[in-house]
């Protein structure tokens, strides 16, 4: 591997670190998941910006273990729509304890999921456990902590843009498997539509923890 000049795209004084640094924080706290979305379509060199600064995330060994499957097909988007609901019906009738559908009542969720028909852009990433190399497995390192990261990488992408996003898992997710025919090495890990948010558009009034809450100095 040749080694080149890291280059900083621009040094920081103290000042402007610090300025930065809140402004940043700042922007970030007015992300929200939003699950009403606007019609309004989404240009698809805009999807391909937001994915590509996804895949700018670390990975463990550089294995860039993600694939990002982009559907603004109607019919494929009603058809996702369909399973995952089907999925999320045995999920809150079935399979969540009473404890997570008490966790989740104060954000107002059931198993009706019409953005995934609304919202111009479903993006589901998938997790590549290994890579096959003329015939030969190789693994991949880290894939949760790397597709985690790459998934978040995009949800402040689709914020910094000024759409919205929200990171759905109607679990089980195997459906996404059969019916993007995905190969046997990728595994569903998230599912995110993508869009404008509705104009009468509403998020729970969450708070977030303090910084006390989450912050421990040594
Ligand atoms: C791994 C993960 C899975 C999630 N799954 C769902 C989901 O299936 N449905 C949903 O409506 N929200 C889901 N969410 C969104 C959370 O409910 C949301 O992030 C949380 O309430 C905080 O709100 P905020 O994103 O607006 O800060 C998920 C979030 C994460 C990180």
């Amino acid at each position: 591997m040749a080694f080149i000049p890291y280059r900083p795209t621009f040094v920081p004084n103290d000042a402007t670190l610090l300025e930065r640094s809140r402004a940043y924080y700042l922007f970030l706290t007015t992300r929200r998941s939003v699950r009403d979305f606007s019609e309004r379509p989404v240009p698809r060199e805009v999807i391909e910006a937001l994915v590509m600064a996804a895949s700018t995330a670390p990975s463990g060994a550089h294995k860039q273990p993600w694939t990002f499957c982009v559907v603004g097909n109607p019919d494929l988007k009603r058809q996702i729509r369909e399973a995952a609901e089907a999925e999320e019906y045995r999920s809150y009738t079935r399979r969540m304890s009473a404890e997570w559908l008490e966790d989740l009542a104060p954000l107002g969720t059931d198993w009706r999921k019409p953005f995934l028909e609304t919202a111009p852009w479903l993006i589901i990433v998938f997790r590549r456990i290994y890579e096959t190399d003329s015939d030969r497995k190789r693994p991949n390192y880290y894939v949760m902590e790397s597709v985690g990261l790459a998934a978040g990488f995009l949800l402040t992408a689709v914020h910094n843009a000024g759409l919205v996003a929200l990171t759905h898992t109607p679990s089980p997710m195997d459906f996404l498997t059969k019916l993007l025919n995905r190969p046997a090495n990728e595994k569903p890990f998230l599912l995110i539509p993508i869009g404008y948010p509705a104009d009468d558009a509403t998020v729970p009034d969450i708070h977030r923890k303090e910084t006390d809450d989450v912050l421990v100095w040594y």
